[in-house]
C-alpha cells in the first residue's frame, strides 16, 4: 500500500486499521522478514538489514494520544512534517500511544492502549474486568486468562495491536493508589496471575506490556522518588514477580518505570534492564518507557531502553527523536549496533506476537458476552471475609435496607490510565467513576419477593432508622483509588461512622466493601458479615447480588493482607506525601522482601485479615499432605475435601518455611510456595500435586549471581490462609545452587 493511500484511508476516521501491515502474498524471496515460516529472530534481523536509518528511528520514538492536537506545534526539525502528518492521521484517537510503522517494508504501526482491566479509550466503549487485584483473589489463573482473552480481543477489534497491560508491582505499600491495577503482595501469586492475563491478551496475536519495571511501589512523587533497596531483596520480591510472569507469558514488551532505583532512573537502569532483564532472564522483547519517563538519549539507550514512548508536545524533551539519536550516533555515544539491537527487539515482538502476520482490524464487539465473562471473573474473585452465624447467604429475608456506596447507581472503578469507559458511559459521582451495574437493581432481581429499600447513607440517623425496621441491612462502603495519588486506609466521608450507626440499629448487618486495596475496618468486630468486592467490574452488581443471595458460592481469597491499624505498616508515613510532583525524594525499603504477610510474620503482628483468607458457604478440609525434594524443587501433594452440603471451590495454599529461617537467610518465616483451586461437589475430594519452584526455597546471592538453597530442614504446610497452617510435614533439602542466569539452569 502506498503511503499516500494509507494516509487517505484513515483521514477523518475515528479508528484506522493498522496501516503498513504485511500484505498477503508479499513474502517474496527478497522480503524474508515477511515469511512466517522463519523464526521471529531471523525475521527481525532481516528486516533491520533492509531498513534505512530514518526507518529505524521511526520505531524507537512513540507519541502519546495528545500528539493528535499537539504534535503540529513541535518544531519541524524535531519531528518532520511528513512524520507529523503520519502520526495524526494514523493514531487511534483516544488511545494511549502510537509508534509509526514502516509501510514500505510491511512493518505495522504500533497502536497502544491501556491497560490490564480493559481497553481505555473514552471514545470507544469497552468491557471493564474486575480490578487486577480482584482477579488475583480468584487464586485461579484461568480467571485472568479468560479476562485477558476478551480485553485483548476488544483491543484488536478497536484497532490496537499493543496493550499496556500486565501491572505487577507488589503491594509493598498498602496505600499505593495503583494497587488495584496490580496483583497483590506475593511474588508467586502475582507472577502467576499476571502471566495468565498476558497469555490471554496475547492469544489475540497482539503484544502485551508488563509494567512498571521496577519497584514503582508508591505513587507519591513517582517521577522523582529514588528507591533504595538491595539487589537481594529486589530479586526475592518485586523482581521475582516480574521474573515468574515473564517466564510464564513472554510479553512482547516491558515498560520501565518513572522512579529511580538505587540512584538510577528506571528507564536508564543498566542493572535492571541490561543485567537482570536481558542478560539473566534472556528477555528477547523490548523495553518501552512509561509515558515521559526518559531523561537522556545515549545513556538511556545504552542502559537498556529500546523505545521512548509517549512523546506529546513541544514542551517534552525529544530524547529519542531523530535529531537527538542522529547526534548520538555521530558523536559515537550510541553505536549503530545498539540502535540495531533496539529495533530488532521491537521487530521481534511484532513478528513473534502476531501484529505483522495478523494485522488488527476494526470489528464488532459482543459486549453482552464479554460482560458475562467479566461477571464470572467477579464471582470467582470476591472475598467473603467474615460470616458469623451464617448470616449469609440471605435466606427467607422479608425486608432489606440497602445503604450507601451509591449502590443504586453502580459499582466503583479505579481511576487513571486503567479507567475503562463502558457501553453507555459510566456514571460520575463526586468525580469518581461508577460502572453502570447497580447492586441494588441486581438484588431486587435476585429477590423479587423481598422488600428492598435504599438509603444513600448521607444521614446516618435516617439510615439507621431504615436498618432498624428491616430484617437485614447491607451497607456498601467505597474507597476511591487512583493512579497518581495514594489512598489512606481510613475510609473517608464518615463511612466508618455510618457502619457503626447501622450496626447499632440492626445487628444483622452485612458490609460490602468496594475498595482498591486494604482498608481499616474499625467496626469489623461489630459486623457479622463482610464481603470484599474490590472494584468488581462491569458485572459487579449481579456478582455481588448472586454471592449475597447464595446463587454463587464465594471462593476468592485475599491477595493482600489487611492491616489492623497504622502501627502495623512498615512505614508510618509515605515518603514525600503532600510535596509537589517532581520534588526529589528518597525512600529506603528496609523491609526488603518482607512484604505483606511476610512482614506481619516477621514482626509478630496479627493483621485484621491475612493474605490468603477467604470463606465459602461450604467447608473444606485439607489433608494427606506429602512433600519431598525433587532436584532443587519440592514436590508437594495434598487433598481438598468438600465437607459441607453445597458445591464450592476450595483453595489449598502450600507454604514453605526453613526450620530456622534466620539462619537460612530468609526475609521472613514462611513463603507461599504453590497453590491450587478445586471445584468440588459436597463430599467430594480432589488430590493435588504441586511443585515449589527452587527460587521460592532460596535466597538470592548477588556475589555469585545465584539462588542458594541452604541445606537443612524445611517445614512444608498446607493452609487456607497465611494465618495458620492446617498440616505440616518436614523435608530435608541438600545445599544447592541455582544460577540466576536462565541459560545456566
Ligand atoms: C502510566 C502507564 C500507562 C501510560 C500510558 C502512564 O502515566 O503510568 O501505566 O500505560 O501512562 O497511558
Amino acid at each position: 500500500m502506498g503511503r499516500v493511500v494509507a494516509i487517505a484511508s484513515c483521514l477523518g476516521m475515528l479508528i484506522c486499521t493498522a496501516s503498513g501491515a504485511a500484505q498477503p502474498g508479499a513474502a517474496a524471496g527478497d522480503r524474508p522478514w515477511l515469511n512466517p515460516s522463519l523464526s521471529p529472530d531471523a525475521r527481525a534481523k532481516a528486516a533491520v538489514e533492509a531498513m534505512t536509518l530514518d526507518e529505524k528511528l521511526r520505531l524507537v520514538f512513540g507519541y502519546s494520544d495528545q500528539a493528535l492536537t499537539e504534535v503540529s506545534k513541535v518544531p519541524d526539525d524535531i519531528v518532520s512534517p511528513e512524520l507529523k502528518t503520519y502520526v495524526v492521521t494514523h493514531l487511534v484517537k483516544g488511545s494511549a500511544g502510537f509508534v509509526p510503522g514502516v509501510p514500505r517494508l510491511g512493518i505495522p504501526d504500533q497502536t497502544q492502549t491501556d491497560a490490564s482491566i480493559g481497553v481505555r479509550n473514552s471514545f470507544i466503549p469497552s468491557t471493564a474486568l474486575p480490578s487486577s487485584l480482584a482477579t488475583a483473589a480468584s487464586f485461579d489463573p484461568e480467571v485472568p486468562r479468560a479476562g485477558g482473552a476478551i480485553i485483548g480481543a476488544e483491543a484488536r477489534a478497536t484497532g490496537h495491536n499493543t496493550m499496556l497491560a500486565g501491572g505487577i508491582n507488589l503491594a509493598r505499600e498498602p496505600r499505593n493508589g495503583r494497587n488495584f491495577e496490580y496483583a497483590g503482595e506475593d511474588p508467586l501469586l502475582a507472577g502467576t496471575m499476571v502471566a495468565a492475563l498476558i497469555n490471554g491478551i496475547q492469544s489475540n496475536r497482539i503484544i502485551s506490556t508488563i509494567k512498571h519495571y521496577a519497584v514503582n511501589d508508591q505513587e507519591t512523587l513517582r517521577t522523582s522518588l529514588d528507591v533504595t533497596i538491595s539487589a537481594e531483596a529486589m530479586r526475592q520480591s518485586d523482581l521475582l514477580a516480574f521474573e515468574l510472569a515473564i517466564e510464564k507469558s513472554s510479553p512482547g514488551s516491558v515498560m520501565c518505570s518513572y522512579n529511580l532505583i538505587n540512584g538510577r532512573w528506571g528507564c536508564e537502569n543498566d542493572y535492571l534492564l541490561n543485567t537482570v532483564l536481558k542478560k539473566d532472564w534472556g528477555y528477547k522483547g523490548f523495553v518501552m518507557s512509561d509515558w515521559g519517563a526518559v531523561h537522556s538519549t545515549a545513556p538511556a539507550a545504552n542502559n537498556g531502553l529500546d523505545q521512548f514512548t509517549g512523546f506529546c508536545c513541544k514542551e517534552d524533551k525529544p530524547w529519542f527523536a531523530p535529531p537527538a539519536m542522529k547526534a548520538a550516533l555521530q558523536s559515537g555515544e550510541l553505536s549503530r549496533s545498539r540502535l540495531d539491537d533496539m529495533v530488532e527487539r521491537i521487530l521481534w515482538a511484532l513478528f513473534a506476537k502476531g501484529p505483522v502476520d495478523d494485522p488488527v482490524k476494526v470489528a464488532p464487539i459482543d459486549y453482552a458476552a464479554n460482560a458475562a465473562v467479566s461477571q464470572r471473573a467477579a464471582e470467582e474473585s470476591l472475598v467473603l471475609l467474615k460470616n458469623e452465624g451464617g448470616l449469609l447467604p440471605l435466606r427467607g429475608v422479608k425486608s432489606i435496607a440497602v445503604i450507601g456506596g451509591h449502590a443504586d447507581q453502580g459499582v466503583l472503578a479505579g481511576a487513571g490510565s486503567s479507567d475503562v469507559t463502558p457501553l453507555g458511559g459510566d456514571r460520575k459521582i463526586g468525580g469518581h467513576s461508577y460502572l453502570p451495574s447497580p447492586p441494588l437493581d441486581a438484588l431486587r432481581r435476585e429477590l423479587p419477593k423481598t422488600k428492598i429499600a435504599f438509603d444513600a447513607g448521607a444521614d446516618h440517623t435516617a439510615a439507621a432508622a431504615l436498618a432498624a425496621k428491616s430484617d437485614v441491612a447491607i451497607v456498601f462502603v467505597t474507597r476511591h483509588n487512583s493512579e497518581g495519588s495514594e489512598a489512606s486506609l481510613t475510609m473517608v466521608d464518615n463511612q466508618d461512622d455510618l457502619v457503626a450507626a447501622v450496626a447499632k440499629a440492626n445487628p444483622k448487618i452485612i458490609v460490602v466493601a468496594e475498595t482498591g486495596g486494604a482498608i481499616y475496618m474499625p467496626w469489623a468486630d461489630r459486623v457479622p458479615a463482610i464481603l470484599e468486592a474490590f472494584y468488581p467490574g462491569i458485572g459487579g452488581g449481579p456478582a455481588i447480588a448472586r454471592i449475597l443471595t447464595g446463587k454463587v458460592n464465594p471462593s476468592g481469597h485475599l491477595p493482600i493482607s489487611f492491616p489492623a491499624s497504622p502501627d502495623q505498616l512498615a512505614r508510618p508515613d509515605i515518603e514525600g506525601l503532600g510535596k509537589p510532583d517532581g520534588t526529589p525524594a528518597a525512600v529506603a525499603y528496609d523491609e526488603g522482601a518482607a512484604i505483606g504477610y511476610k512482614w506481619y510474620d516477621v514482626k509478630g503482628y496479627k493483621p485484621l485479615f491475612w493474605f490468603g483468607h477467604g470463606l465459602s458457604y461450604t467447608r473444606f478440609a485439607l489433608s494427606d499432605l506429602t512433600a519431598q525434594p525433587a532436584d532443587k524443587a519440592i514436590k508437594a501433594s495434598f487433598s481438598i475435601r468438600n465437607m459441607g452440603k453445597r458445591e464450592g471451590k476450595g483453595v489449598g495454599q502450600v507454604y514453605v518455611a526453613p526450620v530456622d529461617w534466620k539462619k537460612a537467610g530468609w526475609e521472613a518465616p514462611k513463603r507461599l510456595g504453590a497453590f491450587a483451586k478445586a471445584d468440588l461437589k459436597p463430599g467430594k475430594i480432589q488430590h493435588v500435586e504441586l511443585t515449589v519452584d527452587p527460587r521460592l526455597l532460596a535466597t538470592y546471592e548477588a556475589a555469585g549471581n545465584n539462588w542458594h538453597i541452604r541445606g537443612g530442614q524445611y517445614d512444608v504446610s498446607v493452609a487456607d490462609s497465611a494465618a495458620t497452617p492446617a498440616k505440616t510435614v518436614r523435608v530435608t533439602l541438600p545445599d544447592s545452587i541455582w544460577s540466576a542466569a536462565h541459560a545456566g539452569n
